[in-house]
């Protein structure tokens, strides 16, 4: 389902900073966009505006050819499956239980055999079998970032919207994450939107890439017209190459 995103402003208090400029962006059906630019840029604003968590000042978001103004919360959660930056989730009960409330717009009347399988499919997929049992609020970082992808991966939605979701992983399970999100877009032909720091993972892992700074869209399109040198500079004002390994900073 493509998104778009029509001129929309954004301030968290009412005569305060804009924090979101006339943003103008499209996130394209079956592709993983990646949304990338400095702390404090806009990402996770612009990521709470599409979950409608953010309602903006002005502008408009569509859902295909839907206005977000037209579509609940529960419509927006079976559309969206958004794991957020941080998150302050406390949950008494186990990682089974936790991931299952993905899945609860569409449990009828009890939990069936088929919804448990389900969940530990997911948690199969994501390598994390083993935590099902484990009381959530116990686990590391990196276990809950995961469980937090388990629990929107139960939603089954058209769009995932990943806010940062390796900050917390090791090398491997970036990696399997940044598969993961490509798998959910080649064998499920769903969309993936991602705020990402790292060039390289965008540079290897997007179709796309929003770059912003300081509230604005910079550019946006394909990931290798997007993410330059000239960009990179532009935006974080750090000088790189790239080279065929992809971007290589100056300590290197
Ligand atoms: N709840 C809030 N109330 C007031 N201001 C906020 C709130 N959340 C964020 N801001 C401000 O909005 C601006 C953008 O914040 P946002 O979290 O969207 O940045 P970001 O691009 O996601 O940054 P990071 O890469 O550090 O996650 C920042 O100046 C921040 O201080
Ligand atoms: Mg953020």
């Amino acid at each position: 389902m493509k998104l778009t995103i029509s001129d929309i402003c954004f301030s968290y208090s009412k005569n305060g900073r804009q924090i979101l400029q006339n943003v103008n962006c499209e996130f394209h059906e079956k592709s993983v966009t990646a949304i990338l630019g400095p702390n404090g840029c806009g990402k996770t604003t612009l990521a709470k505006c599409i979950n409608k968590i953010n309602i903006p000042s002005s502008g408009d978001i569509h859902f295909g050819d839907r206005s977000i103004n037209d579509l609940g919360r529960g419509e927006i959660a079976k559309i969206v499956g958004y794991v957020p930056q941080f998150s302050t989730a406390r949950m008494v009960g186990t990682v089974m239980e936790f991931v299952m409330l993905g899945r609860r717009q569409y449990l009828g009347w009890g939990i069936k055999e088929e919804d448990i399988q389900a969940v530990a499919d997911v948690l199969e997929r994501l390598n994390i079998s083993d935590l099902s049992d484990k009381n959530y609020n116990e686990l590391s970082g990196g276990q809950k970032q995961k469980v937090l992808v388990a629990r929107a991966l139960m939603q089954d939605s058209e769009i995932y919207l990943f806010d940062e979701p390796t900050s917390n992983l090791d090398i491997k399970n970036e990696l399997e994450i940044m598969e993961l999100a490509k798998g959910i877009v080649d064998e499920h032909e769903k969309s993936v939107v991602m705020v990402v720091h790292d060039l390289n993972m965008a540079l290897h892992y997007a179709d796309y890439a929003v770059l912003m700074k300081a509230g604005k869209v910079i550019s946006h399109g394909r990931t290798k017209d997007v993410m330059t040198e000239k960009s990179v500079k532009e935006v974080y004002g750090v000088k790189t190459r790239i080279e065929e390994c992809g971007f290589v900073n100056p300590f290197v």
